[in-house]
């Protein structure tokens, strides 16, 4: 026997993924010959081929070339039309230009698109957020990463401390103090970063997920301004906290002195609310990007009324000038528009029990086919959004997460996958389900995984 057949990955020997992949990226060809003829070579004038650097991460041989998405379908311009799970990663979550969006975008794009200064509907949004997610006052911004990055200015302003703690595996977007992970259990700069010579680690201390006994140690010292975390770990595998470590985490911050800051853009999948209302949890700061206005970059963040106060009296004794915070084209008449009827409109309970409906199949579904197939795998799930991962669960933690990644593997299912009709999220094997999915669109999603897991396991 050659070696490579007797190295396993998730379960599968190496042989037979690569055997998948190949396969599986010559369907994706014969399937798409205008698309390689326009970008299987790359696409002239950007730099690596493609506008954002990210779209040559799909695992596809090339690029989906997109024609147009509506609901949850997307169909590229060879005609192939795809079940979309991945629902750009999260910010088309609500389904592809959900009508109420796209016709308040219609009804603001005669009227001007950026103006510095508030619209009607911006009048609206304010008591929109503060009855939703429970904090009394919010700014828009245009992209989570910014909002994550001034909510984490307030948090150093108020108390007067240039240290974070972040939790091992973390993503809150290209937030430069959170590029830090646990290598060989120590904090290092996360590995791959490009043009960064700071030592991350001396401003920014980081435990693993659920480890309370660590958090408590790390928050004694009482340096610490502010603690960033999304509720569930969906950047990390996914992973889940145990019963009683966000009762643990809220008061070890307020004993510490050290504001809690919920980023809940991707753990919105739990309902309206997300995730800090479902399980009252009460943060400081709050975050939310991606698809708070329904697919139009924007951002909210919001502040409890104690760091409203103690921000209030920072700025009167702060030096003058600018706060370095705020962007240009942030909290524009378009995002008003697209947010409000977001929120108004698209955000309802009634959708949530929909996407929490057909999110329980899927799980149920996929966990099925792997019970069946008697592979080593599992799945997670946080409302609409669902994960299988190819390794036994549940992870406890960012550094288990790490172990259980099997990218080999994980990128010849994409495109089988793929060629079966079904587009899930390029990074990791996440599915969302949105107001628009159906469930003949779940029932072929658990048909085209079961038949991909009889092909690896036959
Ligand atoms: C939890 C979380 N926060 C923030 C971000 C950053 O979002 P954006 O890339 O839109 O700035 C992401 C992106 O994946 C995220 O997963």
């Amino acid at each position: 026997m050659h070696s490579i057949d007797r190295i396993s990955i998730g379960g599968i020997a190496a042989a037979r993924i690569a055997e998948l992949r190949d396969t599986e990226a010559a369907a994706f060809r014969k399937a798409r010959p205008k698309s390689e003829a326009k970008l299987g070579n790359g696409i002239a004038g950007f730099l690596g081929g493609v506008p954002m650097h990210w779209m040559t991460d799909w695992p596809t041989p090339f690029p989906i070339l997109v024609d147009g998405a509506k609901g949850a379908t997307i169909t590229d311009i060879d005609g192939n039309r795809l079940d979309d799970f991945c629902l750009g990663d999260t910010g088309s979550m609500l389904g592809h230009s959900p009508p109420p969006v796209a016709r308040a975008i219609r009804r603001q794009s005669g009227r001007g698109l950026t103006y510095m200064l508030p619209s009607e509907d911006a009048l609206a949004i304010g008591s929109l957020l503060q009855q939703r997610f429970g904090l009394p006052y919010w700014q828009i911004a245009t992209t989570a990463t910014d909002a994550n990055r001034f909510a984490l200015r307030v948090a150093r302003a108020v108390t007067g401390r240039e240290k974070i703690l972040v939790f091992n595996g973390c993503y809150h977007g290209a937030v430069d103090e959170t590029m830090v992970r646990l290598v060989d259990g120590r904090p290092a700069n996360r590995p791959g970063l490009a043009g960064e010579f700071r030592d991350l680690t001396r401003a920014t201390k980081i435990v693993e997920f659920n480890d309370i006994a660590a958090l408590g140690a790390a928050l004694a010292d009482g340096d610490v301004a502010c603690v960033i975390t999304e509720p569930v770990l969906t950047n990390s595998c996914m992973v889940l906290p145990e019963p009683g470590f966000h009762d643990a985490l809220r008061r070890l911050t307020r004993a510490a002195g050290t504001l809690l800051l919920i980023d809940e853009t991707h753990t919105i999948s739990t309902g309206p609310g997300g995730y800090t209302s479902k399980h009252g949890l009460e943060p400081d700061l709050f975050v939310l990007g991606k698809p708070v206005a329904g697919g139009v970059p924007a951002s909210i963040w919001g502040m409890s009324e104690e760091v409203a106060t103690r921000y209030g009296d920072y700025n009167r004794v702060k030096e003058p000038g600018y706060s370095g915070m705020g962007t240009t084209l942030s909290a524009n008449p378009l995002q008003f528009a697209a947010m409000r009827a977001t929120l108004e409109e698209v955000m309802t309970e009634e959708a949530y029990a929909h996407m929490d409906r057909l999110a329980r199949r899927l799980d149920a579904g996929l966990t099925a086919v792997i019970q069946r197939s008697k592979l080593p795998w599992h799945v997670a799930r946080v409302g609409a959004r669902v994960e299988f991962i190819c390794a036994p669960g549940p992870l406890n933690n960012g550094g288990e997460a790490e172990k259980a990644r099997a990218p080999e593997l994980e990128a010849a299912i994409h495109v089988a996958l793929v060629n079966r009709g079904v587009l899930i999220a390029p990074f990791h094997n996440m599915m969302l389900i949105s107001p628009a999915t159906t469930s003949a669109q779940v029932s072929r999603l658990v048909a085209a995984f079961a038949a991909v897991a009889a092909r690896l396991t036959a």
